[in-house]
């Protein structure tokens, strides 16, 4: 059933205290819960109903006396009294046979727990909602060496210890871990003197591959402060590592749980932008102390409250510890590959969706980096100072509190004075606004004119959109190169505006839409020349960059559709920025990088083209070719000249030469010169030069070897083997990806219930376009197949996975057909879970 965010109302009961005993057992844990209600003096209605799942009740009292509640598959209702009571319960769980992964479970033998969102009611009876919020006192009995909850810690012996979280918290920022686990300790002082005990938990095994996630936690702690203001506000923060999670971490209070490919970190096992992600994440769970746990949300419509925010304010976090310019052009990119197609698909949905049927279904690329692009343009509308100042009163206004959007748009308007209501639209209207300039140019008074004007097209559920407001950073730079306008914000409000600029010697070349300002797709009159020019001569980095991507996707198109041969203009550009001393590698290394197949599909289809995923693939692959003919003569010293000196860091430096590096021998395997990749595989001291010389040798059909040799070294580490099954994958060839993705999921190591290792496999095959799209359709059977087979053990995964499918409309009517047959297939499967039975619905529109 549908649930509505204008059908909110409060629970008719207050919590004072909460406390729980946990008697820890693989198949018949036991949960005491005694809970302190007292009637909601701002509610109406006092139905008592607590929710509850998969439960076994044993015994339930009210002030002591044994009631008889009426039970459903959802929780439980019982006659409670109009007044202040305590509410008690035993109920008996099964950790270690809960495979979705929700609520308690086993991981490696450890218990562990994932309550947001809905988690908690499939640990005891609960009013599961995060605008009840409680402070919980936890009593854990078990024979494992580390017993963790939240908050501080209490009593502790021989099979037991106590844990109290002083700060009301909503039930799905609760956590318990109960492991033989080995801890990796650190502390923190604050900056007013509390000392905060550190500790990464890890498994017997795992304790050298925490440092650097220490340190990243350590750097976020400081960062919040001088940044936002924001100390800690525990004696201790704990994190914990675990193999089996469906997301990537979760920001329990005072002990965050950790997918374990997102905080354990080491030189030879992980990459460069694994180290990047960790640190992101670290800081992301971090952050959400405050914007999260101390202010929550008031219901699951609210989500990006706490979600865009807090990728808000890790991206900030993740510019100031390494490159702002690198970094804005990673997240544009992601943003690309997984929200545009979100966003202008079936599952269209606005930043505050109005209605769902399964949460999980909604922590969504829209939700999340959208949600945080929405952040950064009222940063921009407002500026710096204004910004600061309105979060200072958030925090002062709403701590404490579960709050919503309407609550954040106040501060902003109480803080600044400005009206945002027209703002407020991008939380409510989905899909992508398109913006059109026409410029017009007066050359006998010197006058330039740009006509704008933005429009959105009907997305699920919305037909009519109403101009927004869009924030568009632009500059102008004269004909010789010289920038003589410097980068200012203008405004669009209407559907049409026009800005104009006068007292000009000549037509100026326009660069709009700097550093990405607002999430939008620019069509511009712009012909290659011109993004020529912006490439050579733009001082916006992003901008720079966007001008050899658009030249990299006008010269892909023109193969793909035309036949055309690479063009020259792309490859002179690209040679003269890749040989520009005065640009860091880590550019350098973006900039030589093009379109990913998958974007360049997306790109076809708004021109209203049908892209064809061979087509696609052979062009790109050509383009390659193309470009390490242009740069042939310069490639070894650019290979040579970019290798890190000294101890491995995984820092913006070392990683931007490494990244340059790899290219450079990328390029000169496709020369036929595979010399580099087979010496770096050899004797490679880190995984990120390791992988990447496999990875070359693989696409260069040359990698038979070294894949077995990569899976004899790392067989015994789990995280390095998933990179070995989704690196096969990723590479195979069209015709071959279902086949070796089918092999992979026979082999020993492959394990379903393991999202990581499903998703390095079958998620794999999703992201190879070309070969999950072959039109024989193997690869829409092989990965339904799995959909089916995954959906009973764990929901969310497989409902997750789904999104492999939502783009299925871009393509030509057989695949399309395909792709149907293969959706109604998993449609009918008998007790279909809700998560997936939602996504495939909408898929299928
Ligand atoms: N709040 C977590 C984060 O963004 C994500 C947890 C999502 N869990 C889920 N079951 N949907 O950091
Ligand atoms: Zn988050």
């Amino acid at each position: 059933q549908t649930i509505y965010l204008k059908d909110y109302t409060p629970f008719g009961y207050v919590i004072d205290s909460v406390q729980l005993t946990f008697k820890l057992h693989p198949t018949e844990t036991r949960v005491l819960s005694k809970i302190a209600f007292r009637p909601n003096p701002e509610a109406t209605d006092r139905t008592f109903f607590l929710h509850g799942e998969e439960l076994k009740l044993i015994s339930a009292t009210i002030d002591g006396k044994e009631v008889s509640p009426s039970v459903t598959d959802e929780g439980l209702t019982v006659d409670a009294p109009d007044a202040p009571f305590t509410w008690e319960a035993e109920v008996e769980i099964s950790p270690s046979t809960n495979t979705a992964l929700e609520g308690l479970y086993m991981s490696n033998g450890m218990y562990c727990t994932q309550c947001e969102a809905e988690g908690f009611r499939k640990i005891t009876y609960y009013p599961d909602r995060p605008d009840v919020m409680a402070t919980f006192d936890v009593r854990i009995e078990g024979s494992e060496k580390v017993l963790l909850s939240n908050g501080n810690p209490g009593a502790s012996g021989e099979g037991f210890a106590e844990w109290s979280d002083p700060w009301k918290k909503p039930a799905y920022l609760f956590a318990l871990v109960a492991g033989d686990l080995i801890n990796h300790p650190d502390s923190f002082t604050t900056r007013t003197g509390t000392d905060v005990e550190l500790n990464i938990w890890v498994r017997p095994g795992d304790e050298d591959k925490c440092a650097f996630g220490m340190q990243a936690l350590k750097d976020s702690m400081k960062w919040d402060e001088d940044v936002y203001g924001r100390e800690y506000d525990l004696d201790i923060f704990n994190i914990v590592a675990v193999d089996d999670f469906n997301m990537g971490a979760m920001e329990n209070k005072g002990l965050n749980i950790f997918n374990s490919s997102c905080v354990l970190a080491s030189q030879a096992t992980s990459t460069d932008a694994d180290f990047e992600r960790i640190e992101a994440i670290i800081a992301h769970e971090y952050f959400h102390n405050w914007t999260g746990n101390r202010i929550t949300c008031r219901d699951w419509f609210q989500l990006c409250l706490k979600e865009g925010l807090t990728v808000f304010r890790d991206a900030q976090f993740t510019s100031d510890m390494r490159s702002e310019p690198v970094k804005r052009i990673d997240d544009v990119i992601a943003l690309r590959a997984r929200q545009f197609p979100e966003d202008q698909g079936p599952l269209s949905h606005p930043v505050r969706p109005e209605e769902f049927q399964e949460i999980n279904n909604f922590y969504t690329a829209t939700v999340y980096e959208k949600g945080a692009e929405v952040i950064g343009m009222l940063k921009t509308l407002v500026g710096h100072d204004a910004y600061y100042k309105a979060l200072d009163l958030y925090f002062e206004r709403h701590d404490g509190d579960a709050a919503t959007i309407e609550d954040w748009i106040q501060v902003f308007e109480d803080s600044t004075g400005r009206d945002l209501q027209q703002f407020k639209r991008w939380y409510s209207q989905s899909g992508t606004p398109k913006v059109s300039v026409k410029e017009e140019w007066d050359a006998e008074n010197g006058i330039f004119t740009l006509h704008f004007s933005q429009s959105t097209a009907p997305t699920p559920g919305q037909d009519i959109k109403d101009p927004r407001v869009i924030p568009i950073a632009l500059g102008l730079l004269a004909p010789g190169g010289k920038e003589t306008h410097p980068t200012h914000v203008i405004e669009l409000t209407h559907a049409e505006q026009s800005l104009t600029f006068d007292g000009l010697d000549a037509r100026p070349v326009p660069s709009l839409l700097r550093g990405f300002s607002a999430p939008v797709i620019l069509e511009q009159e712009i012909d290659n020349d011109r993004r020529a020019f912006l490439l050579a001569n733009d001082t916006d980095p992003f901008n720079r960059w966007e001008a050899g991507g658009d030249l990299a996707r006008d010269t892909l198109i023109n193969m793909i559709l035309k036949d055309a041969a690479p063009s020259p203009a792309y490859l002179h550009g690209l040679r003269r920025v890749v040989t520009d001393e005065s640009l860091d590698p880590a550019y350098r290394g973006l900039m030589i990088q093009h379109p990913s197949e998958t974007e360049l599909a997306g790109t076809l289809s708004d021109m209203g083209e049908i892209p064809d995923p061979t087509k696609i693939h052979i062009a790109s692959r050509a383009l390659l070719a193309a470009k390490a003919e242009t740069l042939s003569d310069i490639l070894p010293a650019l290979y040579a000249d970019n290798q890190p000196t000294g101890a491995y860091k995984p820092d913006a430096e070392g990683s931007g030469k490494r990244d340059l590096a790899n290219a450079a021998m990328s390029l000169m395997a496709k020369l036929g010169d595979l010399s580099h990749a087979k010496a770096q595989f050899a004797s490679a001291d880190n995984m990120t030069q390791q992988f990447e010389a496999l990875a070359v040798l693989v696409r260069e059909g040359q990698g038979a070897e070294a894949v077995k040799a990569f899976y004899d070294q790392w067989k015994e580490d789990r995280l390095v083997i998933n990179k070995w099954f989704g690196l096969q994958i990723s590479l195979a060839e069209p015709e071959d990806a279902a086949k070796v993705t089918e092999a992979l999921t026979q082999h020993p190591d492959f394990d379903m219930k393991n999202p990581n290792r499903f998703r390095a496999t079958l998620g794999a095959l999703a992201g190879n376009h070309a070969g999950f799209h072959h039109e024989s359709g193997a690869g829409y059977a092989l990965l339904a197949d799995w959909l089916i087979k995954l959906d009973p053990l764990n929901p969310q995964t497989t409902a997750r996975m789904c999104t492999a499918f939502q783009t299925w409309k871009r393509y030509d009517a057989g695949r399309q057909a395909l792709i149907k047959a293969q959706l109604e297939r998993i449609l009918a499967t008998p007790n279909l879970s809700r998560d997936t039975n939602e996504m495939i619905s909408r898929i299928l529109g």
